[in-house]
Order: structure tokens, then C-alpha cells, then sequence
């Protein structure tokens, strides 16, 4: 069997927000303490829905500093940028080869992204799930903690690494380089594993404030929509104050935030800052108003944002130490994939 690992990736496009803080940072976080973990900002998924960057540089030091100022240790674990380690790219333009355009072509987030003129999306955006797979099973990992979002790219992903295995299972065989492994009933032999998502707690996947049937983006155009990593406080309980809900008291039990989108991302939101569950902060606050409830949720966010936010800003003063942790973790990371790719090509026969 495959030795657990964790991966994840962080795209380098523009302010983290809650979101990513709830879906993704904050679990990296939490998995360090038993896993071995590898944490990427992915600068080459930045270039697929839009080429030129004013300060990628600086966008990708920016996510760095968030992963170690929410508490991610870089010396125990990685933490490095994508393009510096290039079998990504490479294992990425193997599994173009294995992926079929029909699986692409079903992709939601591509059709979101690439809108009405798909002929004129960019083939990178096209390909961006099967550059994701290639992020992942480079290093072989087994647990990719993410949001609700990323759920059919970690299915792409599994798809891939079952046809790699199954289409290449006698040279696997011959070479040694395979893992016994259940899929569904059948037990195979194959080189990669099929990941698992990580995606469960009470937010996995933050809504918009002013929306609840939309995710919390970057991209949205209203900044009132997302609390951003580095807003400040009173931004935040501005932020908070104004959010859309319904007139009702919160309800006592979880069944009651049924048809209530925007009070169930507020208490999901409540829930996953504090490391409750929904029903523990609906048997706090259940019956009181929201102009009780989001004040409290305004003073728990800054409570858990503005200590990151402050080291954030500490670190991205000091770019040498940032790009120095960068540098270190490339390093490790490349060696790894290295093997990797030394035994891919042995299995494709190069
Ligand atoms: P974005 O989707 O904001 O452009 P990324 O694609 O870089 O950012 O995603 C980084 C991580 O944040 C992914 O694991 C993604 O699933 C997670 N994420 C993004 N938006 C949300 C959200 N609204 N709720 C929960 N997780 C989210
Ligand atoms: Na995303």
C-alpha cells in the first residue's frame, strides 16, 4: 500500500480569502500534525485563465506567507512553488495523453471559467485538471485537502491514475515500480494511487455574503461578497454587518437552516472558525437574532484572521526569507519528483 501523503495547491491569483482559509489553509494545517504534507503555490495553473500578471513574484511570495503565517512548519513539511520543480509540466503532458477530451470537456469549472466563447479559452485552461492530477501523483500522494469545488478535478484525477495503471499494468509489473491495490472489488497492481479528496467540516465550501447560492470568490466583482485574508477588522465586521440573511431568529437544530442559504453559510462559517460543529453553535445561539449573531462572528473572524494577517504582513516584508523557504522547499520537492519521473519513464519505455 502507499504511504499516506498529503497535497494541496493554491493558485497565486489575487486576495486569499475566507474561503480558501476554511476549504483548504486551515485543514493544511490541521493534517500536519499526523502527515507527511506537501504544499504547492501553483504559479503555472495562474497563466490558464489569464497569461500576464502584473506581480506574480509577488502574488506567489503572498501565498507562501499565508501558508506559514496560518501555521504550516516549512522545514518539517514542503512548501515551494509549482514551476520550480518542472515534472509537473512533464508528468502533466503524460497525462494529456492518458485523459480523454471528452473527460475535459465535462469539466464544470471549465465551462464556468471559459464562459460562452470556449473557442477562445485558452488549451491551458482546458488541460488545467489533468496539470492538477500531475501536481498531486508527482509525488504519489494519497489525500488532497480541498474545497467542494475542486471535487470533480480529484474524480479526474483517480480517472487518470486508474487508466495509467490499467493501460501500462505489464510494464508496472516488469519494472517493479507498483503497489498492490483495491479498485471498487478488483484488486490491481498499479503505479499510482488514487487519491482521496478531503473535503468534509462545516464549510466546505464558503458562500458569497451577498449571495448564498454563490461561492465566496476572488473573483467576484463586489468586495463586500468575501472577507479577504488581510482585511482588517473593522472591514471585517463591516463586512459582516451588512451580509445578506433573512428576517428569523437563528433555529435551535441544524434541520432548521434548511431553504436559509445565507444562515447556514453563516453558521458553517461560525462553526469551522471555532472547530465546532453547526448543531454546537445552533445550541449557543439558537433563537437569538442576527444582530446578536454577527457581531459574534465578526469578533471570532478577527480573532482567528488578524494574528495571520499581522504575520503575513511580517513576512512579506522580509522577501529573502521568504524566497529562501521557497528555494529550500523546491529543492526537496524536485528530488522527489525526480524519482518519480525516472520510473514513469521507465514504465512508458523512454
Ligand atoms: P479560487 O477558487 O479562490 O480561485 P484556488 O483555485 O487557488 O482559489 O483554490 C484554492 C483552494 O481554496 C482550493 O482548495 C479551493 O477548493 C478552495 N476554495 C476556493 N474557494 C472556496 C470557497 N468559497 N469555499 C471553500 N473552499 C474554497
Ligand atoms: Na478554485
Amino acid at each position: 500500500t502507499f504511504k499516506p501523503l498529503v497535497f494541496s495547491g493554491v493558485q497565486p491569483t489575487g486576495n486569499l480569502h475566507l474561503g480558501n482559509y476554511l476549504g483548504a489553509i486551515r485543514k493544511f494545517v490541521a493534517l500536519q500534525q499526523d502527515n507527511d504534507c506537501i504544499y504547492c503555490v501553483v504559479d503555472l495553473h495562474a497563466i490558464t485563465a489569464q497569461l500576464v500578471h502584473d506581480d506574480l513574484k509577488g502574488q506567489i511570495r503572498s501565498i507562501a506567507a499565508a501558508f506559514i503565517a496560518s501555521g504550516i512548519d516549512p522545514v518539517k513539511h514542503i512548501v515551494f512553488n509549482q514551476s520550480a520543480v518542472p515534472q509537473h509540466a512533464e508528468l502533466a503532458w503524460i497525462f494529456n495523453c492518458v485523459a480523454r477530451i471528452g473527460w475535459m470537456n465535462r469539466m464544470t469549472q471549465f465551462k464556468d471559467k471559459a464562459g460562452k466563447d470556449r473557442e477562445n479559452a485558452s488549451l491551458g485552461l482546458l488541460a488545467y485538471p489533468s496539470l492538477m492530477a500531475a501536481d498531486i501523483l508527482v509525488y504519489r500522494a494519497t489525500h488532497v485537502p480541498v474545497g467542494d469545488d475542486q471535487k470533480q478535478h480529484l474524480e479526474l484525477a483517480r480517472d487518470i491514475a486508474q487508466r495509467f495503471n490499467i493501460d501500462f499494468g505489464p510494464k508496472i509489473r516488469e519494472t517493479g515500480t507498483g503497489v498492490d491495490m483495491i479498485v471498487g472489488e478488483e484488486p490491481i497492481h498499479g503505479y499510482f494511487p488514487l487519491v482521496e479528496p478531503l473535503i468534509g467540516g462545516p464549510a466546505p465550501r464558503v458562500m458569497s455574503l451577498k449571495d448564498g447560492t454563490k461561492k465566496m470568490s476572488k473573483s467576484d466583482p463586489s468586495d463586500l461578497s468575501r472577507i479577504n485574508l488581510m482585511d482588517d477588522a473593522d472591514t471585517i465586521l463591516k463586512k459582516i454587518r451588512k451580509a445578506k440573511t433573512d428576517p428569523d431568529a437563528l433555529p435551535s437544530e441544524v434541520d432548521g437552516l434548511e431553504g436559509r442559504p445565507e444562515a447556514g453559510n453563516l453558521v458553517g462559517i461560525y462553526a469551522a472558525l471555532s472547530d465546532r460543529t453547526k448543531a454546537d453553535v445552533l445550541a449557543e445561539f439558537g433563537g437569538q437574532q442576527f444582530s446578536v449573531f454577527k457581531p459574534a462572528l465578526a469578533d471570532l473572524a478577527v480573532e482567528v484572521l488578524a494574528p495571520i494577517t499581522t504575520e503575513m504582513r511580517r513576512l512579506m516584508d522580509d522577501t529573502t526569507h521568504i524566497d529562501a523557504i521557497l528555494k529550500d522547499g523546491g529543492e526537496r520537492a524536485r528530488a522527489r519528483a525526480e524519482n518519480t519521473m525516472n520510473e514513469v519513464s521507465d514504465i512508458i519505455g523512454f
